[in-house]
């Protein structure tokens, strides 16, 4: 697996891994097919990792940050430490999803919180270090300066090596950036979300900051592979592209596996290379995070970090988004993802 230079001088492998996949999400998994996958990954060369201090399910007896997907990483590191670049996130305090409800806080960026954060991710994950060391959501009620501001703290502590910044608008990023060097974005964009094209990836191309691609899969939709059921048993029921735009949808899901055949490759690998595709064209260097629990489908992810469209196949592609019908939120709120705020 070749490697790619984010921004702040950060290397990764071409390809990353979701691995808020390997705790409960889109489905179930149990710890040992969990850690098979990220030993997979790493075997495959499939080396930068991510997660949250959001993922997972409570722990008992704690409350905020659920912390579970940390601690499975932590099985990996612990004896891959070196193997693996690192990426975890902080800021999500509050119930997500499109039935959350109101009340409560759900994101916090004091710079209080923001220490106590990072103390806790190293702690949970066993590491020194975090080397790239995300802002998962804003928080509303304080300047992103501030919450950079402190990230940046840990920076100078040793106790992460690079900042990131997730579903930030492009005046955000560049507040941010103007405090502490940011390597990536971390925003969903991929064949049907591609709302991150007019503003956030022309700002990363213009400040060098690095882009990566989350539900580079469209949450499994572009892949062909999902049943009505399946979706409608988890938080991707509730969005507006199911439901009663399912069987619309399906026009998106044809489009791409059309030209997959034609390539002789998986829908899950042109969905990836277009991304790649896309960063070339905007100038920017591109790192997806597809996520699965199954070690088949991360090789055949892997795989499209060699995968090279021809102009016929992105010609077609890039009509793909027009066929999407609803919006990629997974949240009530707008304001939830960058393009709610711009
Ligand atoms: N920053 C943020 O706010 C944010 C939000 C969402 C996600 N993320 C990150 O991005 C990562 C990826 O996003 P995601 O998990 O939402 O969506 P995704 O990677 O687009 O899709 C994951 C889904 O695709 C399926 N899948 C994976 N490879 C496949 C293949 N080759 N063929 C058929 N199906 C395949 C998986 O099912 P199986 O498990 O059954 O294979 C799973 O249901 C996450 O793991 C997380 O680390 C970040």
């Amino acid at each position: 697996m070749h490697t790619i230079t984010l921004g702040d001088g950060l290397q990764t492998s071409a390809m990353g891994f979701g691995a808020m996949a390997v705790t409960p999400v889109y489905g179930g998994t149990d710890d040992a097919s969990a850690l098979a996958v990220l030993n997979a990954a790493v075997d495959a060369g499939v080396t930068f990792l991510d997660t949250a201090d959001v993922y997972g399910a409570p722990e008992p007896g704690t409350t905020g940050p659920a912390g579970t997907n940390e601690r499975l990483v932590a099985r990996l590191l612990a004896e891959r430490r070196d193997e693996v670049v690192l990426a975890t996130k902080f800021g999500i305090v509050g119930p997500i999803g499109a039935d959350a409800g109101g009340g409560g806080k759900r994101t916090r960026g004091d710079a209080d919180y923001v220490r106590a954060a990072c103390d806790a991710s190293l702690r949970r994950l066993g590491t020194d270090v975090i080397d790239l060391w995300y802002l998962h959501r804003r928080d509303p009620d304080v300047p992103v300066e501030e919450t950079v501001g402190a990230m940046a703290e840990m920076v100078a502590a040793g106790k992460v090596g690079h900042l990131g910044l997730s579903e930030v608008t492009a005046g955000e990023l560049r507040a941010a950036h103007a405090v502490a060097p940011i390597a990536a974005v971390q925003s969903e964009w991929s064949l049907w979300s591609r709302d991150v094209e007019a503003q956030v990836v022309p700002a990363c191309a213009e400040l060098g900051v690095g882009f990566v691609p989350y539900s580079p899969l469209g949450r499994g939709f572009l892949t062909g592979t999902l049943t009505r059921e399946q979706v409608a048993a988890d938080l991707r029921g509730s969005t507006a592209r199911t439901g009663d735009n399912w069987e619309a949808n399906q026009r998106v899901v044809d489009a791409v596996g059309a030209v997959a055949q034609r390539l002789d490759a998986t829908s899950a690998q042109v969905a990836l290379a277009w991304l790649y595709a896309s960063g070339r064209r905007a100038g920017l260097p591109v790192v997806p995070i597809p996520g699965t629990r199954s070690v088949t489908r991360l090789a055949e992810n892997a795989a499209a970090a060699d995968l090279v469209l021809d102009d016929e196949a992105l010609a077609a592609l890039d009509r793909v988004a027009d066929l999407a019908v609803g919006g990629r939120n997974i949240a009530a709120d707008p304001t939830w993802i960058s393009v709610g705020r711009e």
